[in-house]
């Protein structure tokens, strides 16, 4: 597929520090958060990795909500609510855009899939002029798919382009076969103007080339090199060395 231009929606996203009373409890204690002035965003794809518990769900969520997204996910247009409440950590950024406006727009949270499936059923049952949700989603109710075939359709079927996607660990669901799929199909949303921000752990999403890694660590954000990431060194050299690894680990 032909590339389009490269399609900016979310420039930059920036902490407005003054806003802060402190930074002693959570989310504002976040490595993440201490660590965050300013981060560019790639017109195409970004990723954010990191150990767990550095806070890239938390950043992903608020950026989300500062876009307008329901904090359990989904499009623009989902507003349940299944959990008391979302970090207030959206109040404190800023997020700078470009004039277009996406089109469409997702945000995948790894752990309300679920949730997202049941208000699609839900909002189905009741009567409406409109053809039912999930047609949209391929016209299998996600709730009788796998959570990977469910997240593939999403990403199939769903997703139409022109669009600003906000995924949390998507590989979670996806086979080795499936996540090299994902990254073809990001590809072709990419090149329909899509802009992608991606928390993830997957070596094979990692590698899509029109990308920036940010690593977020105790210390700082930083942006690296596809194979200077833990993910790519630590997969390799499993890969490349399991037998003497494993004789080492399991000692
Ligand atoms: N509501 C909350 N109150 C206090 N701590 C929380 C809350 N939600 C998450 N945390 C903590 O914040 C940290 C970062 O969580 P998260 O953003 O999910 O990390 P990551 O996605 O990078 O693994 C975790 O240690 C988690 O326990
Ligand atoms: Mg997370």
């Amino acid at each position: 597929m032909k590339a389009l231009d490269a399609q900016h929606y979310l420039l930059t996203v920036s902490l407005r520090r003054e806003a802060i009373e402190s930074f002693d409890t959570y989310p504002f204690s976040l490595p993440v958060v201490r660590n965050l002035k300013s981060l560019e965003l790639h017109p195409k794809v970004t990723f954010l990795v990191g150990e767990n518990g550095t806070g890239k769900s938390t950043l992903l969520e608020a950026l989300a909500v500062a876009c307008g997204y329901n904090p359990e996910g989904g499009t623009r247009n989902f507003a349940f609510e299944t959990r008391a409440s979302h970090s207030p950590l959206h109040q404190a950024l800023t997020v700078s855009r470009s004039l277009k406006r996406p089109r469409d727009g997702f945000f995948l949270r790894a752990e309300s899939f679920f949730n997202l499936a049941t208000e699609i059923e839900r909002l189905d049952a009741e009567p409406a002029p409109s053809p039912p949700i999930i047609d949209s989603y391929g016209g299998r109710s996600l709730h009788e798919q796998s959570h990977g075939e469910s997240f593939f359709a999403l990403l199939m079927e769903r997703l139409s382009g022109q669009g600003l996607y906000l995924f949390d660990e998507p590989e979670a669901a996806l086979s080795p076969t499936r996540q090299l799929s994902a990254l073809a199909r990001i590809h072709d949303l990419v090149c329909m103007r899509s802009q992608f921000i991606i928390a993830t752990h997957s070596p094979i999403l990692l590698a899509y080339p029109d990308a920036w890694i940010y690593s977020l660590t105790e210390d700082a954000i930083e942006r690296v090199a596809y194979t200077d990431t833990e993910h790519y060194a630590v997969t390799r050299s499993f890969l490349n060395k399991h037998e003497q690894m494993l004789k080492e680990l399991l000692a």
